[in-house]
Parts: structure tokens; C-alpha cells; sequence
């Protein structure tokens, strides 16, 4: 069952998190994921863009985990994944604010495994190459719009080939799981090499 919200929006997100906590109890586990890009040249970024791709991929992480967190520390566990990328540390033309994002949640994991350590949380980032999913695809036909080379055989030279959703969802729940349970505040790249180079 799903509680929707815009996680960009305080109010929705605290209206959810209380409907999940009666219904389901205190949550275990936090994937914060949803997330979104622009694609343009840096010059004709406009203020209310940045501001909007910035509260829908890291305003909601402050968001979603302020108002999980306090299930987790009242019984001192519970582990939180967030979602980063190779975009996190590897810029791309076209992608000034979609880069300076997932820079800020990757730092945003590994300050909230230093701050809540000592009282039983884990909190780490996800970081994906180029996945197949529309919002991969439509990163790549922007920025071959851009007149960047996104094509699926540039892509292959860096990362092998493309990566499929379910590649991505398999780190995040090891990540997620007991298995990882001295893993914290680490950023794992799911990018077949990409990041190796
Ligand atoms: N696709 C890629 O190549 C790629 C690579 C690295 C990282 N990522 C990251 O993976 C995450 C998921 O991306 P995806 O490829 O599945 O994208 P997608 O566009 O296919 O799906 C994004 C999901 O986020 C949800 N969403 C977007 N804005 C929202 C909001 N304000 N409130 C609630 N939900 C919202 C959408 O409804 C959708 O379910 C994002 O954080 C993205 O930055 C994607």
C-alpha cells in the first residue's frame, strides 16, 4: 500500500509519515529516492528551477527524515538509504544543479551517520550510473540535445551498459539490511566500473 505526498512539501510529508506510522507502526527502514533532473545550459537555469530540483531532490531528504527519524530513535534502530549518484562527484555538462543535488545528498547521508551513530541508526547513499528508467532516458535524449554524446553506445564506453532498475533496488536493500550492519556513511556506487576509471 502507498502513502503518497510531494516530499518537497513539509506538510504532505508530515501528513504521511503519521498515516504510516498508525497504520504500520515505526519504520524500520528509510529509502529516500524519489528524486528528479534539468537538463540546460547553466546560463539559462532560472531561480525558480534551482529552487525546485533542489527542494525535490534534497529538501525532501531533510524532509522525509526529520519526520522518520524520531520512530527510529525511540527504539534505537533503523537504517536510512539514500539515494546519491554518479553525479554526486562526476559533472556533466548541462547538469550544474542536478550535480550540485546529489553532491549535497551524498554529504547529507554521511553527516547523518556521524550525528545519529551512537544511538543506533545507519545512513548511507546509493550512487547509480546511467540507469533504464524515463528518467534516464530522458536525461540522455536532453543532453544529446544539448549536444552532449549520451547515446546508449557512449554510455556503454564508461559503464559497460545501460543499468537496469532492479541492479539498483538490490544495492539499496543490502544497503538497507542487517548485512550491511557496519556499513555507514558510505556511498556505494552501482555503476559497473564508471566511477573506477
Ligand atoms: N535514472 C538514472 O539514470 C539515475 C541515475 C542516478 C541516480 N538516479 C536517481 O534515482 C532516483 C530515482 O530516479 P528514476 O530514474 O527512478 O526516476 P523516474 O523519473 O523514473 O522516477 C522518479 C520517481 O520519483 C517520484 N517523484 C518525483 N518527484 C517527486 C516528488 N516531489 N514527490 C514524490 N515523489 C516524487 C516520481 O513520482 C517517480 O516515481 C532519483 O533520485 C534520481 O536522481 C537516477
Amino acid at each position: 500500500m502507498g502513502l503518497g505526498a510531494d516530499v518537497s512539501q513539509g506538510v504532505q510529508v508530515r501528513e504521511a509519515v503519521a498515516r504510516g506510522l498508525a497504520e504500520f507502526g515505526p519504520a524500520d527502514v528509510l529509502f529516500n529516492h524519489a528524486g528528479t533532473l534539468i537538463v540546460k545550459p547553466f546560463l539559462d537555469v532560472q531561480e525558480h528551477e534551482w529552487d525546485w530540483l533542489m527542494a525535490v531532490n534534497v529538501k525532501s531528504m531533510y524532509l522525509v527524515t526529520q519526520a522518520v527519524l524520531p520512530q527510529m530513535l525511540a527504539k534505537g534502530a533503523g537504517s536510512i538509504v539514500c539515494t546519491s549518484s554518479i553525479s554526486a562527484q562526476y559533472a556533466t555538462p548541462g547538469e550544474v544543479v542536478y550535480n550540485a543535488s546529489k553532491g549535497a545528498c551524498q554529504m547529507f547521508a554521511r553527516a547523518i551517520a556521524v550525528e545519529f551513530r551512537d544511538r543506533g541508526i545507519r545512513c548511507n547513499a546509493v550512487a547509480p550510473g546511467f540507469i533504464r528508467t524515463p528518467h534516464g532516458e530522458r536525461e540522455m535524449r536532453d543532453l544529446q540535445q544539448m549536444g552532449v554524446d549520451a547515446s546508449e553506445a557512449a554510455i556503454s564506453l564508461q559503464q559497460g551498459r545501460l543499468c537496469e532498475p532492479e541492479e539498483v533496488a538490490r544495492a539499496a536493500l543490502f544497503l538497507a539490511s542487517d548485512d550491511a550492519s557496519f556499513v555507514s556513511g558510505t556511498q556505494l556506487f552501482v555503476d559497473n566500473g564508471f566511477s573506477a576509471v
